[in-house]
């Protein structure tokens, strides 16, 4: 659909949380976004899932996103609601940024107090490895328009920092979980640098990223920040850390991210359980 046409088509928030509403009459207590192959939280009790393109009225067209909803409750606290959102709109599938941020104004809209969203991302810190999880303490936008406008001013600028009480409680969870099981390894802490894509990054963004002492590369994440952030929308990003940029090593494609989102998507769903099972 062309970007116009789309637009034409995209919901306003309101009138979106209304489309939800005839699905379900659940205002969830925290919203989770799955990126590319992540998958978490499958089993919600009561749970409805609704299609994007009934609420959003527009829907995403990469590979690994389903691009649907379920709405729910948390199954070992059922006390907490829940709302899943599989897949996401990228600005590299040529959606106009208004409907790459709607998910996140219906999420804020809806009345949802708390989102984490999570990514696959290329690590370019020397220390990750394939499979690690990565809280982001800030994040670089090379994404927005606003950004893409003056990158000689992004590159001056610091990071913007995204750490809040959300972001504690998930490194609380992952201490707890690695104190109870050797094989947990640690949440990792990072800064995510956002490209646009839709290839993986250059050398040059990498060496760009490296210079600036970024520690993981992706092409997502940064609009719900940003969008959550204005809306005053407690938020916090989690990275699956699915290829190391190493001198030597290079990518194979969508298919090598999706196989090692697979296996790290196991311990983010303990995170989440082990999160959400203190929530209330
Ligand atoms: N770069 C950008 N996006 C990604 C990568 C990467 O290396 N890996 C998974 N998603």
């Amino acid at each position: 659909m062309q970007v116009e046409e789309e637009k034409k088509h995209a919901k306003s928030p309101n009138d979106a949380v209304k489309a939800i509403k005839s699905f379900t009459s659940i205002v969830p207590d925290v919203a989770i976004v799955l990126g590319s192959g992540v998958s978490a939280l499958s089993e919600l009790t009561d749970s409805v899932t609704i299609s994007f393109q009934d609420i959003f009225g527009v829907s995403p067209t990469v590979a690994g996103h389903a691009g649907s909803v379920s709405v729910g409750k948390f199954p070992l606290n059922k006390n907490v609601n829940v709302a899943v959102f599989r897949g996401r709109f990228h600005v590299y599938e040529g959606h106009d940024w208004s409907v790459v941020t709607l998910p996140t104004k219906v999420i804020h809209a809806w009345g949802v107090k708390k989102l984490i969203v999570t990514n696959a991302a290329g690590g370019i810190n020397p220390t990750f490895n394939v499979g690690d999880l990565m809280l982001l303490t800030g994040f670089r936008d090379f994404i927005s328009e606003n950004a893409r406008k003056d990158i000689i001013e992004q590159l001056k600028k610091s990071p913007e920092n995204c750490e809040n009480e959300l972001c504690k409680r998930i490194l609380n969870a992952s201490q707890k979980l690695s104190e109870q099981n050797k094989e947990f390894r640690p949440i990792a802490q990072g800064v995510y640098a956002g490209f646009t894509g839709p290839s993986y990054e250059s050398l040059a963004e990498i060496a760009v990223a490296l210079k600036l002492r970024c520690d993981a590369v992706g092409m997502s994440t940064v609009p719900e920040l940003l969008t959550a952030k204005e809306l005053n929308l407690s938020a916090a990003a989690i990275s699956v850390i699915t290829n190391v940029w190493k001198e030597d090593v290079s990518i194979h494609g969508h298919e090598e991210v999706l196989e090692a989102s697979k296996a790290a998507s196991k311990r983010l769903d303990m995170l989440f359980s082990n999160l959400l099972a203190s929530e209330k």
